[in-house]
């Protein structure tokens, strides 16, 4: 199956969210801290397991990084560009099927990365299972195949973006990309699984070799999380 690029659409319903329909805690929950101090609408979100936890193949100072700095500054700034605006009150994913601009890039890298943690796990099983596993042989013919669509997919996305497997409407399922904060989720595709290929995913342990940390990824794809998103 061909991949494609695909672009952000304002329109496009989506029944739930995958992050929902997997049970995650999500960026919507409105807090005070112990002071009292409003936080904001959107929190970052604890990662699913210790920053140690992805060695040797993604190291804690990448996820230090990684999940501290960027992904917390996405949901930091989301916080202040909201405030005041139409989008204060919404859920992220409302304000990622309307918003442009910096608010779109702020609050879809809010989600793209919540959703990323959680396609990566310490126990990772290698191989997709079940109804996904039947799904992705007849989009690509084998594991193999798409194992090897995905890599390309994803090495070759110039400029920093996403790689995606996902649901289409027909329930079949295709890779697509996505630069910059763009996601599925803004259009109709449902998210199964992504790799994040901005640089800044890969270079504290790779430097620029984006190659050797696709060959990483595989030893972390979380198969049962995109298994159960495709079930949802
Ligand atoms: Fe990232």
């Amino acid at each position: 199956m061909a991949t494609r690029t695909q672009k952000p659409q304002v329109a496009g319903k989506r029944d739930s969210s995958p992050l929902d329909q997997s049970g995650l805690q999500g960026t919507q929950a409105p807090a005070q801290s112990d002071s009292g101090e409003a936080q904001g609408r959107h929190q970052l979100p604890p990662l699913p397991y210790p920053k140690a936890a992805l060695e040797p193949h993604m190291s804690a100072e990448t996820l230090e990084y990684h999940y501290g700095k960027h992904h917390k500054t996405y949901v930091e700034k989301l916080n202040k560009l909201i405030a005041g605006t139409r989008y204060a009150d919404m859920e992220l994913e409302e304000i990622i099927r309307t918003a442009q601009g910096p608010i779109f890039n702020n609050a879809a890298q809010a989600w793209n990365h919540t959703f990323f943690w959680n396609c990566l796990s310490p126990d990772a099983a290698g191989k997709p299972e079940g109804q996904l596993a039947r799904a992705i042989d007849a989009s690509f013919g084998s594991f193999a195949a798409f194992q090897d669509k995905f890599t390309s997919s994803a090495v070759e996305l110039f400029g920093s973006g996403w790689t995606w497997l996902v649901k289409d409407r027909d329930g079949k399922v295709a890779i697509v990309t996505t630069s910059n904060a763009d996601t599925p989720i803004a259009g109709d595709n449902k998210p199964l699984l992504t790799c994040d290929v901005w640089e800044h995913a890969y270079y504290i342990d790779y430097r620029n070799a984006r190659p050797d940390f696709l060959k990483a990824y595989w030893k972390l794809a979380n198969w049962g999380f995109a298994n159960g998103n495709f079930q949802g």
